[in-house]
């Protein structure tokens, strides 16, 4: 069973950016890192900003645009105060250039830190 959505091409997202990608329910943040595409709720957990308009640092973290709070893209741990809330994340999906997320499933990372 999967509810599975377009998020984007491939070659629309280079390594180190973030898109936001409306869906139903919440809006998405699709990232690229290192060429490896992950999805996380765009909503921050602390004060409902969106992530997509922060920056991606140290390789794999999102930084929050209101008040600098990070998350680690790969599991959506909250690491850096004042978020203290982990980002919901969805298991994506690629096949050939489209890439996409399965909205009834969680990141195979956040799945294997629990
Ligand atoms: Fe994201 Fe405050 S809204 S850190």
């Amino acid at each position: 069973m999967s509810n599975k959505i377009f998020l984007i091409k491939r070659n629309q997202l280079q390594p180190g950016q973030v898109r936001k990608i409306e869906s139903p329910g919440c809006p998405l943040a699709v990232y690229n890192v290192d060429g490896i595409y992950y999805a996380t709720s765009d909503t921050c957990t602390h004060a409902t900003a969106s992530l997509s308009e922060g920056e991606v640092v140290d390789g794999d973290m999102i930084a929050c645009p209101l008040h600098d709070g990070q998350f680690h893209i790969p599991t959506g741990q909250a690491m850096a105060f004042p978020c203290t809330v982990d980002l919901r994340t969805y298991k994506v999906i690629e096949e050939g250039d489209d890439v996409y997320a399965d909205l009834d499933q969680e990141s195979e990372a956040a799945a294997s830190a629990i």
